[in-house]
């Protein structure tokens, strides 16, 4: 709701040109580290979208990995990470896709998810949508069904949504 809206606009602070010129950088990392807000945020994503919707949580590297660990463990869930390129062990699934910034490839273990488990895609911010929607490729591709994405906040000007439907998105801010 509006509680959690406000403690994200307070805890992100714009960063004009980074990292590359023309981009306002919001850097949310002032969330985690308050410890008060970063458990209400938290709470507030469990809440939203309750323990029975999904079966395990992906969390897309890096600061996607701060959330999906945190959802995980108040929800009694797995985590499983998707990674930037070369990064994973064993045989892996790469999808390759441009974001706000640049390009980046994401992989997934081909084993990391049992057929139908439903899958909750965590990340700090949507933008373009090209770092959610390789991440639903992957999940699905590895044979996961994706339950929806929660984000932090959703730069609603890029309409990265718009890659992501019919798949709900829960933005706790959209700006
Ligand atoms: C950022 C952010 C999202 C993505 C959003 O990650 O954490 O994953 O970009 O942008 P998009 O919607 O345009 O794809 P980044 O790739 O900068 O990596 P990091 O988490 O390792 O810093
Ligand atoms: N802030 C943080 N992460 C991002 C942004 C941003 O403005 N755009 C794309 N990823």
């Amino acid at each position: 709701g509006p509680e959690l809206a406000a403690l994200v606009a307070g805890a992100s602070v714009d960063v004009p040109d980074f990292p590359k010129p023309g981009v306002v950088f919001k850097d949310l990392m002032p969330l985690f580290a308050d410890g008060e807000v970063f458990r209400r945020v938290i709470d507030g994503i469990v809440t939203h979208h309750g323990s029975d919707s999904f079966d395990v949580v992906a969390g897309v590297e890096a600061r996607g990995f701060v959330l999906a660990a945190a959802i995980a463990y108040a929800t009694g869930k797995g985590l499983v990470p998707i990674r930037k390129a070369g990064k994973l062990p064993r045989k892996a699934l790469s999808a390759s896709y441009a974001l706000e910034y640049g390009e980046a490839t994401l992989e997934v273990h081909e084993d990391a998810f049992i057929a139908g488990q439903r899958v909750l895609v965590a990340d700090d911010v949507l933008a373009t949508g090209g770092t959610a929607a390789a991440a639903m490729e992957l999940v699905e591709r590895a044979g996961g069904t994706v339950s929806g994405f929660s984000v932090l906040l959703e730069l609603g000007f890029l309409d990265g949504r718009a890659k992501l439907a019919p798949r709900s998105v829960h933005a706790l801010l959209t700006v």
